[in-house]
């Protein structure tokens, strides 16, 4: 899915499509532009066109246009078309089917998966116009952005601004993905832990390892382009931003993992999230005879897979020194006790979990993954091996073999970059829990 269209319409946020359809072209996007006249008024084509290297499209009933490439050879080049900024107005005429400019006519003539983030004055996107509009288009399947909140360009504080275009573009990355994957993990609520535990000896000081969380994170946005709904819980260390559509807690040592975990498990850590695309994951709603939306009883947050990749610190001080430790000795020597172990504790105490491990040894790899996968009653354990110095901790790549308590044949999963490894290991996921394969065509 390459060819975007980016459909801009006449608000004031038009001038961040520049920036916008700038990013889509770095990012190895073929890109077309229509305007209407309104936002010609904002930004002028000759920017979209030197930008995009394409003409600008801005005419339906014209000649010339037409005989180049028309409305309909434009609906159809597409794979998908996104207005940004779209207007009040061109999202009321969408809901309506309108048909009077080269914008709405190609809307309805192409049958691509379609993005609208509107933006507007905060007094224009409370009117409920507005929200039935969109909710119009919702019903016709068309994905609606959720706008940003903050200081608009009017004036006025509140919702209504087009977001950043390095949002529009995980944005739409995303949006391919999940329309591209296919839904192994459709409804499935996952847990992943991350990164490294952190475990305080004074005030300023503290033990912990090299993991930086990249895997983790990575399969967070493998599970989610799947089709689950994923909670990340990462560790002190972790310096990578939330995947979208992701919840995310940051804890410090292993116990507050392990009982952020627990939480998760029991369907408890209902994250703080003001995203109503999340909402309704989680919320079912249904609608009373006199047409009302009512609120039914919430799908369960329970985890249904857990996976934990985080490096959780194995001991940690047996008492954290209130104040900073001083410099008088010549040595000195921490008292350690033994940290729970989160894998182990979440596997046996919720056996109706699938449990995925991962071990990190710098030798006999298969012998500690196998002894892992046993003792800590796992159904699956993807271990790599961190003596190798192109991979592991802090690369981008990865390389590991994955057991299951199920079969005595290992699958390996050569070097590759954590991305491809998280997607191959969802999809082994995916089997593990006997979904049926099923694609979903863009
Ligand atoms: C300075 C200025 C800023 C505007 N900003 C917006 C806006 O952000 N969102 C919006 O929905 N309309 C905005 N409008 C109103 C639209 O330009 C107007 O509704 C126009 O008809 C939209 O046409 P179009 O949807 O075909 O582009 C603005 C108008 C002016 C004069």
């Amino acid at each position: 899915m390459k060819n975007i269209i980016l459909a801009i319409t006449g608000g004031i946020a038009a001038y961040k499509s520049a920036f916008f359809a700038r990013l889509l072209i770095k990012n190895g996007y073929n890109v077309r532009v229509i305007m209407t006249d309104g936002a010609k008024a904002f930004i002028t084509p000759l920017t979209l066109q030197a930008l995009t290297g394409n003409q600008v499209h801005t005419e339906l009933l014209d000649e010339t246009a037409e005989l180049g490439m028309g409305h309909i050879e434009l609906a159809k080049w597409a794979d998908l078309l996104i207005v940004a900024p779209a207007t009040a107005n061109t999202i009321a005429k969408l809901a309506m089917g309108v048909a009077d400019d080269l914008l709405s006519t190609v809307c309805l003539a192409t049958t691509v998966p379609i993005l609208v983030a509107p933006a507007m004055n905060q007094q224009m996107w409370q009117h409920p116009s507005v929200k039935l509009n969109l909710q119009t288009l919702r019903d016709y399947d068309y994905e609606v952005i959720q706008p940003a909140s903050g200081m608009q360009a009017c004036g006025d504080v509140g919702e209504g601004r087009l977001p950043e275009p390095e949002y529009l573009l995980e944005y739409v990355e995303y949006f391919i993905a999940r329309h591209t994957t296919p839904q192994l993990l459709a409804g499935k609520n996952v847990t992943i832990t991350a990164g490294a535990t952190v475990e305080a000896i004074d005030p300023v000081r503290f033990l912990s390892n090299h993991s930086t969380g990249k895997m983790g994170f990575a399969l967070a946005k493998a599970c989610r382009n799947a089709g689950a709904n994923v909670t990340l819980i990462a560790g002190g260390k972790v310096h990578l931003p939330t995947p979208l559509f992701v919840h995310r807690f940051d804890v410090l040592s292993a116990e507050d993992m392990l009982k952020v975990a627990k939480d998760c498990a029991n369907g408890l850590a209902l994250p703080c999230c003001d995203d109503e695309e999340h909402d309704h994951k989680h919320h079912h709603h249904d609608h009373n005879e006199f047409g009302n939306d009512i609120e039914v009883e919430p799908i369960s947050t329970a985890t249904d897979i857990f996976i934990a990749t985080a490096a959780v610190a194995d001991y940690r001080t047996r008492d954290v020194v209130p104040q900073k430790i001083k410099k008088t000795q010549d040595e000195m020597s921490l008292d350690l006790v033994k940290n729970p172990d989160v894998l182990a504790t979440i596997a046996k105490e919720f056996p109706e979990i699938f449990v995925v491990g991962f071990a990190a040894e710098t030798q006999d790899v298969e012998k500690y993954a196998k002894g892992k996968l046993e003792s800590k009653k796992l159904n699956m354990i993807a271990c790599n091996d961190v003596s190798r110095s192109d991979i592991g901790f802090g690369s981008d790549d990865n390389a590991m073999t994955v057991f299951f308590n199920n079969k005595n044949e290992p699958v390996v999963l050569e070097k590759m970059s954590k991305e491809k490894i998280a997607e191959q290991l969802v999809e082994l996921i995916g089997v593990e829990l006997g979904k049926k394969f099923t694609f979903v065509k863009p």
